[in-house]
């Protein structure tokens, strides 16, 4: 049966051990071999140690535990000719010509450079005597099934990423348990969300914690925003609400692309309000964890479906996303979720604001 990698790169995020376990015990159900690749793709890099075939128990007792097993790292030597020709030459002796590739866009698009670039690097490898020509031609195509983890949801071509509902989760209680101590003393808590350049977490959060506004990269207030925002709030104080709660996404600016930060808009509040308002930066705590059930359940679908589409897929497809479109399981080709993707960075890079939510597309409905 097929050989199959798997691996998990780029920053972790809760769901991605279903995920993992999911392939592992699909690509078995299917008659194949899964095979860890571990710490992203340093593991393929590396070889020996790096690569671990599982079997059905190895993933047992995964489904609740965050984070991931396999391990994760950023990688930038395998930007780099040398990394990609390393990994090729030690998937290739592992009979491993399918990879199920868990990670945020820069993972996933070096997964598409590895495929496409496959042919040539084993040409290379059986010129300079590494790799002998008959291990080559057993394995001449890599194929490639992307699913996208990470808690932003920043990635165009499906609804949700891998651990994005779970921290939303983990802010919901945080900002629960902020409002109450906000009541008590009749206070402004300014809450800092991770997103990196995408404001889903926070509007998400800001939406179902009930927070009284919100500041998102994709919808800059104009000049003159700290104003707004302090009348914004005495408006809902003077109704007899006591507790007030801003969320801040981290990638949040202004309309000119100047960075606001938590620390800005607490300044903002505390200068015109006469009250200091209290800061919390929620940091890390947002990614670590027990996955939701919902990032149990989706990347479970999403890893069987991966699974199917490395086995049945003809050699040459181009790497395909396999994620979530109008709550269904979708495959879509990754070149259009990585266009996509980077239309709404450069969007957001040259503050066409307009242009960054069409490109968002279903993913993000502001
Ligand atoms: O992409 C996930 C994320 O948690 C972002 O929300 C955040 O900006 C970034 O990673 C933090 O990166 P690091 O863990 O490397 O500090």
């Amino acid at each position: 049966g097929p050989r199959i990698g798997i691996l998990t790169s780029g920053g972790d995020s809760p769901g991605m051990n279903a995920a993992v376990r999911a392939v592992v015990r699909s690509t078995l159900r299917l008659g194949g071999r899964p095979f860890g690749i571990l710490e992203g793709w340093r593991g393929a890099l590396a070889g020996g140690d790096g690569i671990r075939e599982l079997g059905w128990d190895d993933v047992g007792n995964l489904l609740h535990r965050g984070g991931t097993v396999l391990g994760s790292a950023r990688c930038p030597e395998f930007r780099e000719r040398s990394g990609l020709r390393a990994a090729a030459l030690h998937l290739t002796r592992h009979g491993i010509d399918r990879l199920v590739v868990i990670g945020g866009d820069g993972s996933l698009r070096g997964a598409e450079e590895l495929r496409q670039e496959w042919p040539s690097l084993q040409a290379e490898l059986v010129e300079a005597g590494e790799l002998a020509p008959d291990e080559a031609d057993a394995h001449p195509r890599l194929r490639v099934a992307g699913l996208v983890g990470s808690i932003d949801n920043d990635m165009a071509g499906t609804d949700m990423t891998i651990g994005a509902d779970t921290a939303l989760h983990r802010i919901i209680e945080a900002l629960d348990a902020l409002s109450s101590t906000a009541a008590s003393h009749q206070r402004t808590f300014v809450v800092e969300v991770m997103g990196r350049h995408c404001g889903y977490l926070a509007l998400m959060a800001a939406v179902a914690g009930g927070s009284d506004a919100v500041l998102l990269p994709e919808g800059p207030p104009a000049d003159g925003w700290q104003s707004e925002l302090v009348a914004s709030i005495e408006r809902t104080r003077a109704t007899g609400q006591r507790d007030s709660l801003v969320v801040v996404a981290e990638g949040a600016t202004d309309q000119a692309g100047r960075p606001i930060t938590s620390a800005d808009v607490a300044e903002a509040l505390g200068e015109r309000m006469g009250e200091r308002a209290r800061v919390t930066i929620l940091g890390h705590v947002q990614r670590g964890g027990r996955p939701s059930a919902y990032d149990r359940w989706m990347p479970t679908l999403l890893g069987y479906a991966a699974v199917r589409q490395l086995v049945h897929a003809p050699a040459g497809t181009p790497s395909q996303i396999v994620g979530v479109r109008h709550n269904e399981v979708a495959v879509i080709p990754l070149s259009d979720a990585v266009r996509d993707t980077n239309a709404v960075k450069t969007a957001l890079e040259t503050c066409d604001f307009d242009a960054a939510r069409a490109a968002r597309g279903s993913s993000f409905a502001t």
